[in-house]
């Protein structure tokens, strides 16, 4: 048993705490968001993911998982750090590394004695070397190691992810630190995960070079739907004949409104910056984030062509969070789709099973409703934006009485095209054949 201390209690921190907590160590989340901790503290879970709650409850109850505001004193009480704050998109596309330079420096001003810092956080190639010189700048004989260990966590499936992950990646300087990490995951081992030890700065890459291959086979596939579209083939029976081929993979040729969420897109624009930096420019990735930018108000032309005339026009959008299973809204293609119809003088009517508190941040004024069936009510089009499994079961004949006008537009293809058309349905897809 270790007792870990984690700073930053997000999506990343909340979900490693509980999972660490879970192996059998003994762990506090902290937050400079006093808001969040005393939510935590009154078993209050901040954010949506499954099992989550029960496994803090679990944990809290077992006397593993505590919670914290006082930063400071949560170094000095740790053997281990784990740096999980964000890293959100800065000035050029690079990282902004604001929260992870605050946290370095609180480490360097309460080191005392020897520990593992360790983040967590996606961080540039660099980043490590970078906090352990702020440390020592504080404290130059400071007694610590510093490992990089990136999470791979998909929100969603968050606490599954962490419990069964595909790998572990360790960087670290020093044998020390690798074994204290490794017992950090001896949970683990009964599964048999592979536990690869790296550099620091190979595991910071790693990361990088992960996240924008996903992206990448995103923009590629849309791209191929986008083609489809026009030469009359059909994304799915190209992305499955694909898929079965065993150096490619079926995973992520899912055709759709262009990604979001919190990593890919800030990611790729972060690794594109680390490659200009160093003169190693990344023009697939760069042209990979250009595909994913138009995807999204592509989808808003298509619905222009299947209604003509936008201003004035009530459309139901289903579907908020970036992806199923999460409340995040960050870089949705919601966001981008709500935005251009509310231009156009759209009257959007909202709907998300769990993602609509979150996007009211954003856009307040639209209006919101608790039930599919509210929000197509009277609609003169519909565009699903998220595959809920509500949205994949809808009753289609109940949504085109619902509606005033039957128009749907598809941008996940999870709608059955025989029975669109079964009904007479106006509608349009990604990629899709239209049925002969
Ligand atoms: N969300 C994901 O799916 C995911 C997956 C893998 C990696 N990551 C990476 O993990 C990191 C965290 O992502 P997230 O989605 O959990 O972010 P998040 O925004 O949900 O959480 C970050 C937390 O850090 C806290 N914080 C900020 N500054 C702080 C400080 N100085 N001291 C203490 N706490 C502070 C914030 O209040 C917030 O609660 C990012 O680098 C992200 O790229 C995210």
């Amino acid at each position: 048993m270790r007792r870990i201390t984690i700073i930053g209690t997000g999506y990343v921190g909340l979900v490693s705490g509980a999972g660490l907590s879970e192996f059998g160590h003994h762990v506090i989340c902290s937050d400079v968001d006093k808001n969040k901790i005393k939510e935590l503290k009154s078993g209050q879970i901040p954010i949506y993911e499954r099992g989550l709650e029960s496994l803090v409850k679990q944990n809290v109850a077992k006397g593993r998982l505590h919670f914290s505001w006082d930063v400071h004193k949560v170094i000095q009480d740790s053997e281990i750090i784990f740096i999980t704050v964000g890293t959100p998109q800065g000035n050029n596309g690079e990282s902004d590394l604001g929260a992870v330079e605050s946290v370095a420096k609180a480490i360097g001003e309460n080191l005392n004695g020897y520990k593992v810092i360790c983040t967590k956080s996606t961080v540039p190639v660099g980043t490590g070397k970078w906090i352990e010189d702020i440390i020592r700048t504080i404290q130059p004989n400071a007694d610590f190691d510093y490992v990089s260990n990136p999470e791979f966590l998909r929100e969603g499936a968050a606490i599954k992810d962490f419990m069964h992950p595909d790998r572990v990646v360790i960087g670290t300087r020093t044998s020390k630190a690798l074994e204290v990490m490794r017992e950090v995951y001896r949970a683990l081992y009964i599964n048999e995960t592979p536990i690869l030890s790296t550099s620091v700065e190979t595991a910071e890459m790693v990361k990088y070079a992960s996240n924008a291959f996903l992206a990448l086979k995103i923009s590629y596939i849309n791209e191929i739907a986008n083609l489809c579209e026009m030469v009359g083939a059909d994304v799915h029976e190209v992305a499955r004949a694909m898929g079965l081929d065993g150096r490619i993979s079926p995973k992520f040729l899912h055709p759709g409104p262009g990604f979001g969420g919190s990593c890919f897109p800030k990611d790729m624009h972060a690794l594109v910056a680390t490659g200009l930096k160093n003169n190693s420019p990344l023009p697939t990735i760069e042209a990979a984030i250009k595909t994913n930018v138009s995807q999204k108000t592509r989808m808003v032309g298509k619905l222009k062509r299947l209604i003509n005339d936008l201003n004035g026009k009530t459309v139901a959008v289903l579907g908020l969070a970036f992806k199923p299973q999460t409340d995040d809204v960050r870089e949705a293609a919601s966001k981008v789709v709500v935005s251009e119809l509310v231009k156009s003088g759209v009257i959007v009517h909202a709907y998300d099973p769990i993602a609509i508190e979150n996007f009211k941040n954003h856009f307040p004024d639209i209006n919101y409703f608790g039930s599919w069936q509210g929000a197509v009510k009277d609609a003169d089009a519909c565009i699903i934006l998220t595959e809920w499994n509500e949205f994949r079961g809808m009753d289609l004949g109940e949504l085109k009485t619902l509606m005033k006008v039957p128009i749907i537009l598809d941008t996940k293809n999870i709608l059955n095209i025989q029975e669109l058309e079964s009904l007479d349905f106006t509608y349009d897809n990604v990629g899709r054949r239209k049925s002969e």
